[in-house]
């Protein structure tokens, strides 16, 4: 038996977020980021509609970018003291995430992070508040996705939690909020949507119910991904859409090792500087681990319906499997994200030397692929690799170079 499962409302197009004024509630607590919310004038908008539907509210401001095992536990602290009935969370993935985790623990003021990372492990929510999304970013789709992503720096790793009981209740999908993007970021969770779309595409829970909102999504972020970088507002609020797609696919078929890598590499070299931005690690992996899971006869087969979709030519699978890989590195270079962790500058971009230097992440190479093999993506990647085989991988990401194992 297989289950899907979704947010039971979603508010969509120009002007959504006006369905906030439709929530029955006495108490809502809204968790926001570091600011483009306020500054946007999104964040004020947000209270009056609450306040119009006769909800006390109260902020929980700062979410921080890859939210902290700290943040989430003082955002909870925040929850206890006001007691929502509803958790309203605005932004990207990250200040919707910590939210997410923040809810659980003020649904369940006992329990641990260690506790909250059993994946599917998730005591039944709903019993303190309902949670609303209200994504900002057109990437993560964490709106609509049974998953939060959690960074424990002691450790410099990322934990994703997994359960459908953090799947929120109703998701907002307004474009005007994402039309504020920079480019860098719309760049960076365009290609995070792609990878969602692709993984979910390929993975072993793959499925009807989830197989047409993946290729939708491809076909979507194909067309409008590019140009919405290079500043078209229609194609923007396309690509809000199409990555909410990705997210209802991958949210129900999982993703695979692209997401394990990045979770595992994203904060791994922060003490050199910098965090290797999740959307932008997806995109330099995801053609390296089509490569390695094309040795898969059936994965080899999916790529390749994916690039029939597409219309990128090619008569056999191989060539296929090759022509996706190339239009994805394209992508990358119109969209000024490097091929390899080496060319990784600290600011992101592409440069001769990254700010991950060579004999640094050789030293952690070992550690960083035992916990990618770990990660809770790894599970539903069509091929698992072993410890050797995830070594090397890592290594033609760093420098680029052809996966021929
Ligand atoms: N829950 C999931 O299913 C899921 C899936 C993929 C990734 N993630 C996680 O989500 C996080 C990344 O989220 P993200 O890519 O959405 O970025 P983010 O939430 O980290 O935001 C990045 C920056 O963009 C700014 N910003 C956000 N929206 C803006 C807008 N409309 N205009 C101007 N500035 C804006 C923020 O203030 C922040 O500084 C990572 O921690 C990643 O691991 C979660
Ligand atoms: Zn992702």
């Amino acid at each position: 038996m297989a289950r899907f499962t979704l947010p039971r409302d979603l508010y969509h197009g120009k002007g959504a977020m006006e369905a906030l004024k439709t929530l029955p509630g006495k108490r809502a607590m809204i968790c926001v980021g570091g600011g483009s919310m306020k500054r946007f004038g999104f964040l004020d908008k947000a209270v009056a509609y609450l306040k119009e539907a006769g909800m006390e509210v109260e902020l929980f401001e700062g979410i921080e970018p890859d939210p902290s095992v700290d943040t989430v536990m003082k955002g909870a602290a925040a929850m206890e003291k006001f007691q929502p009935d509803w958790i309203v969370a605005m932004g990207g993935g990250s200040p919707i995430d910590a939210a997410k985790a923040m809810w659980i623990k003020y649904e369940y003021p006992e329990i641990t992070f260690e506790e909250m990372c059993k994946v599917f492990g998730i005591p039944p929510l709903r019993r303190k508040a309902r949670f609303c999304a209200i994504s900002s970013t057109s990437g993560t789709a964490t709106e609509v996705t049974a998953f939060s992503v959690i960074t424990d720096y002691q450790k410099g790793i990322k934990y994703p939690l997994a359960d459908f009981e953090i799947t929120p209740d109703v998701a907002i999908v307004d474009p005007d909020l994402a039309e504020t993007m920079p480019k860098k970021l719309v760049a960076h969770t365009g290609m995070d949507a792609m990878t969602h779309a692709i993984e979910a595409y390929v993975s072993t829970a793959n499925c009807d119910y989830t197989d047409p909102l993946a290729l939708h999504a491809i076909k979507m972020i194909q067309a409008d991904l590019v140009g919405s970088y290079n500043g078209d507002m229609e194609k923007r609020d396309a690509m809000h859409n199409a990555q909410c797609l990705a997210g209802r696919a991958f949210s129900n078929a999982l993703l695979g090792i692209v997401h394990s890598m990045a979770h595992k590499t994203g904060a791994a070299f922060a003490d050199y500087g910098a965090h290797i931005i999740h959307g932008a690690a997806n995109a330099m992996y995801l053609p390296k681990v089509i490569a390695f899971n094309a040795k898969d006869a059936t994965a080899a087969k999916r790529y390749a319906e994916i690039a029939d979709f597409m219309k990128l030519g090619g008569s056999t699978v191989e060539e296929k499997v090759a022509l996706l890989i190339a239009y994805l590195r394209k992508m990358n270079d119109d969209l000024n994200i490097p091929q390899c962790i080496q060319h990784y500058g600290a600011d992101s971009y592409p440069c001769e030397q990254g700010f991950v230097p060579e004999e640094v992440f050789l030293e952690r190479l070992p550690e960083i692929a035992k916990n990618a093999i770990g990660d809770a993506c790894t599970g539903s990647n069509p091929r698992q690799p072993s410890q050797e085989e995830m070594e090397k991988l890592l290594k033609c990401c760093y420098y680029d170079t052809e996966v021929d194992f």
